[in-house]
C-alpha cells in the first residue's frame, strides 16, 4: 500500500520563487490518499494565492496565528496534534534562520515548535543565500535536531545564478517524505553496522588512525533505526552521538572491531562495514613512552597487517547481506568491483575521499552503490539522506 495513504500532512509554503510547485505537492500528496492542510507564511501569499492551494487541498488554507476560529483559539496546537508529518517546501532561508533558533513568530514556526512529529525541509534560494556561513550553520543546527532536509538542488536559478539552491522537483520531494512512513521495511531485522576510525597504539600515548568522523556509520544507524531495524552499531572512537536506541559497541583498535563483528554478526540479517579500520598495526607495543632522548632507538615503526573483517565475514557459511565501502583516491568504480568480487559483498558504496567537500568528516557524500547488477549513483547531500537512500536499496534487496 502507498506509505502516505490516510496520513494527515501538513504542507507549510513559504515565500520564494519555488513556491508555486507547492501546488504540485497538494496534487501528489492527495493523489497518493493524503488529508492535506496547507499553512503559508505571509510572505508566501506574495507568490501563489491561498486561494489555489485551498481548492486542491480541498480545506481552508492557515496563515494567521491567532484564529478566533480555532476550538481554543489556538490553531497552532490543533494543527500540531492533527498532523502525522510537516512538509515544508520550498523551506525560505529566513524560515530555516527561524525553525533553527526555535522562534516562533507566525503560525508556521509556531506549529513546527508544537510538532512532536518529523518535519522535512525542501530548501529553496539563491545559491549566494545557500552558500552563506549562516545557513549553513543552520542546516547543520536542523539536521541534528527533528529534521530532514531534502536537496537542494543544483543548476540554473530563478534570477540567473547557476549553483546549489534550487527546490528539488515536486515527484522527488514526494519520494523521499514518502520513505517516513515506509518504517515497516526493516521490521524485525537486525542490522550490525561498524562506523568510525581505529587507534593502533604505538606506546601508551601514541597511536596510529585515521580521517574518519564515524558520520556515515552514525547517519546509517539512524537512517537502519527509522526504517524499523534493531541496530547494533560498532564504533572507533569519535566525537558524536549515537542514536537514541541503538545498541553501542565502543572499540578502539583493529582486533577489537574483528572480535566485535564476529561476534554480532551471527545474529544479523545485514553487516555494513562502514568503519575505516587500520590494515597495519605496529608489529609490537612499547609498555613504556618511547623517548626523544633514545638516540639509538630505530624510529621506523614496523606494521604488521590486520585481520579483514569483511574478508571474514565473507567466508562465512551463513553470512547476512554484506556491504562494503571503498574509499578510494582514484580509480573509485574499479577499485570499489574489485573489492565486491575479491570479498563476497552483496553490494559496495563507492566513496570518492580524494574530494574534500564529500566522505571523511564532512557532513555531506556523494556515492555509488555497485553490485553485480547496478552502479547507482546517489547525488551529493546530507549524509543523513545518502544514508536513507543506501538503507532503501538495502531493504528492497531483502525483501526482492
Ligand atoms: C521576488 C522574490 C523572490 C524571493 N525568493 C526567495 C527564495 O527563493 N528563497 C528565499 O529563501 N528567499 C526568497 N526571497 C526572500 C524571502 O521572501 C524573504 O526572506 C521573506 O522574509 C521570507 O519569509 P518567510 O520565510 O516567512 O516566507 C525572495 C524575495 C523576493 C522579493
Amino acid at each position: 500500500m502507498n506509505s502516505l495513504a490516510n496520513k494527515n500532512i501538513l504542507l507549510g509554503v513559504t515565500g520564494g520563487i519555488a513556491a508555486y510547485k507547492s501546488a504540485e505537492i497538494v496534487r501528489s500528496l492527495k493523489k497518493a490518499g493524503s488529508s492535506v492542510r496547507v499553512v503559508m507564511t505571509k510572505s508566501a501569499e506574495e507568490f501563489i494565492t491561498p486561494l489555489t492551494l485551498q481548492a486542491l487541498s480541498g480545506n481552508k488554507v492557515s496563515s494567521e496565528l491567532l484564529d478566533p476560529e480555532s476550538e481554543l483559539g489556538m490553531g497552532h496546537i490543533e494543527l500540531a496534534k492533527w498532523a502525522d508529518a510537516i512538509l515544508i517546501a520550498p523551506a525560505t532561508a529566513n524560515t530555516l534562520a527561524k525553525l533553527a533558533s526555535g522562534r516562533g513568530d507566525d503560525l508556521l514556526s509556531s506549529i513546527s515548535l508544537a510538532f512532536e512529529g518529523p518535519i522535512s525541509l525542501a530548501p529553496a534560494m539563491n545559491q549566494a543565500m545557500w552558500k552563506d556561513s549562516r545557513t549553513e550553520e543552520n542546516i547543520k543546527k536542523l539536521i541534528n535536531s527533528k529534521f530532514q532536509i531534502y536537496g537542494p538542488g543544483s543548476g540554473e536559478q530563478a534570477c540567473g545564478d547557476v549553483g546549489l539552491g534550487r527546490m528539488l522537483e515536486p515527484d522527488e520531494i514526494i519520494s523521499s517524505f514518502s520513505l517516513l512512513f515506509e518504517e515497516g521495511l526493516l521490521m524485525n531485522k537486525s542490522i550490525l553496522i561498524s562506523a568510525g576510525p581505529t587507534q593502533e597504539p604505538i606506546d601508551p600515548v601514541r597511536y596510529i588512525t585515521n580521517k574518519s568522523s564515524g558520520k556515515m556509520g552514525y547517519s546509517l544507524a539512524q537512517a537502519s533505526l527509522e526504517a524499523g531495524a534493531k541496530v547494533t552499531l560498532i564504533s572507533g572512537p569519535v566525537n558524536i552521538e549515537a542514536p537514541e536506541g541503538v545498541h553501542l559497541v565502543k572499540i578502539k583498535t583493529a582486533e577489537e572491531m574483528h572480535e566485535a563483528v564476529m561476534h554480532h554478526i551471527r545474529n544479523s540479517d545485514v553487516f555494513i562495514s562502514s568503519a575505516a579500520v587500520a590494515d597495519y598495526k605496529p608489529e609490537s607495543f612499547s609498555k613504556e613512552k618511547i623517548k626523544k632522548s633514545n638516540k639509538d632507538l630505530d624510529i621506523s615503526i614496523p606494521m604488521t597487517e590486520n585481520k579483514d573483517i569483511l574478508k571474514s565475514a565473507g567466508e562465512m557459511e551463513n553470512k547476512p547481506y554484506l556491504v562494503g565501502f571503498a574509499a578510494e583516491t582514484n580509480d573509485l568504480i574499479k577499485n570499489a568491483k574489485l573489492k565486491l568480487s575479491k570479498k563476497k559483498l552483496d553490494l559496495i558504496v563507492a566513496n570518492d575521499i580524494s574530494n574534500t567537500e564529500i566522505g571523511f568528516d564532512s557532513d555531506e557524500n556523494e556515492v555509488t552503490l555497485i553490485n553485480n547488477e547496478i552502479e547507482l549513483f546517489i547525488e551529493k547531500g546530507p549524509k543523513k539522506r545518502v544514508a536513507s537512500k543506501i538503507i532503501q536499496y538495502i531493504s528492497e534487496q531483502l525483501t526482492s
